[in-house]
């Protein structure tokens, strides 16, 4: 029995040691935000926090987050404490920018770029492509996508909820 606390809720789960964190989430959790793409840490589809860092949740073994803390694109607006209802900096700046074409690629890119965020909160086009260059669009909406990290940096630089 592997325990571990999944945005800001504690769970159990009973499954194989090396039962990747995402299909944990996907299968035994029913949060299906979180996406599968090439399930070889490739693409960052998958992307979610663990105790605040981007992590590839494909190759994620369960039996390595006992009492890990992970994030999904679920509860990333609930991981800033914000009220019910409210979306992200970075969710709000997606929407801004309109970055989503088909829109598969864009929960691990939202997670990927909330950490990048966390990390640096105003990045340099150096660091935005450093953190974001594994996480691929096979609609290339590349550009937009660092537009919407500018509006979030923006906005979060401002103290402005968007
Ligand atoms: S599905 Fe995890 S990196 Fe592609
Ligand atoms: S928006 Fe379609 S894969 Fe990125």
């Amino acid at each position: 029995m592997i325990s571990f606390t999944v945005n800001n809720k504690e769970v159990e789960v009973d499954v194989p040691d090396d039962t990747p964190l995402l299909w944990v989430l996907r299968d035994e959790l029913g949060m299906t935000g979180t996406k599968f793409g090439c399930g070889i840490a490739q693409c960052g589809a998958c992307t979610v926090h663990v105790d605040g860092q981007a992590r590839r949740s494909c190759v994620t073994p369960i039996a390595t987050l006992d009492g890990a803390y992970v994030t999904t694109i679920e509860g990333l607006a609930d991981s800033e404490g914000l009220a019910e209802g409210e979306l992200h900096p970075v969710q709000a700046a997606w929407i801004e920018a309109q970055a989503p074409q088909c829109g598969y690629c864009q929960s691990g890119q939202i997670m990927q770029a909330a950490a990048l965020l966390l990390e640096s909160p105003d990045p340099s086009d150096e660091e935005i492509t450093a953190s974001m260059s594994g996480n691929l669009c096979r609609c290339m909406a590349y550009i937009r996508i660092r537009k919407a990290i500018k509006i979030a940096a923006a906005s979060q630089s401002e103290g402005v909820q968007r």
